[in-house]
């Protein structure tokens, strides 16, 4: 009798627990929907040691993802925020609802935002080449100006925020910052390079020194990307 009741709460027991197990398991999934973030296309630890593993797997993993499950949740009663390009929708936050839209220009701001940002960076460095070259000596005043200049334009956004080269159709390009999650997309812009200045991407190794970080970034920017980015601005075919 004894060993029955006791089969008896054991198995009562483990009811209970997987009971009290289910909702968190639930809630831990994430939401799912149109939008997804990309695995990074290097290892977290592929930046050493100018940006540190720690902090490029808690960047995407837990801040871009969040952006990305947000605006999951809000395509389940606004399906229309994932059913056009990202840049159309960030350029006319106007025409949607008022009860999103400041959450879809700051979660679709991230993410295309840090999806660029993935995208441009890489391990190795170097230094621009060919029509990317000639048009930063054309139009930002050659490469050490230009990075004097972008590094300048990081430093100088007060709080949270971006620094970005944005290109036109022609080629053309221009520094230009923005706070918060915006971007150029809002201007209906499209953006070539963007360096993030939020204290996320730098504070485990940098804490306050921005500068720092600004400056050691340059190590990492994925040149052979950004040549592409560029063909396919002048194309009319670069999405974020
Ligand atoms: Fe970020």
């Amino acid at each position: 009798m004894l060993s029955v009741t006791r089969r008896h709460l054991v198995a009562a027991t483990a009811s209970i627990a997987a009971t009290a197990v289910l909702p968190r398991l639930v809630l831990a999934q994430a939401p799912t929907g149109p939008f997804k973030r990309d695995p990074l296309p290097y290892a977290a630890n592929a930046l050493e040691p100018h940006i540190d593993a720690k902090t490029m797997e808690i960047h995407p993993e837990r801040h871009h993802q969040a952006y990305v499950n947000n605006l999951n949740n809000f395509a389940k009663d606004h399906p229309q925020i994932g059913q056009k390009p990202i840049p159309e929708v960030l350029a006319k936050l106007s025409e949607l609802p008022d009860a999103i839209r400041t959450g879809v220009r700051n979660n679709l701001g991230g993410h295309a935002n840090h999806t660029m940002f993935w995208q441009i960076m890489g391990p190795g460095g170097g230094a621009p080449s060919g029509e990317v070259a000639a048009a930063i000596t054309r139009d930002l005043g050659g490469l050490d100006k230009f990075k004097t200049d972008f590094d300048a334009a990081g430093g100088r956004v007060f709080g949270s925020g971006w620094v970005f080269v944005t290109v036109d159709r022609s080629g053309k390009l221009a520094i230009e910052s923005k706070p918060n999650q915006d971007t150029p997309l809002m201007d209906g812009k499209r953006v070539l390079i963007g360096n993030d200045v939020w204290e996320h991407a730098y504070y485990l190794k940098y804490q306050n020194r921005r500068a720092d970080y600004l400056k050691a970034w340059w190590n990492v920017v994925n040149w052979n990307k950004v040549a592409e980015r560029y063909a396919a601005a002048k194309a009319g075919t670069l999405a974020v």
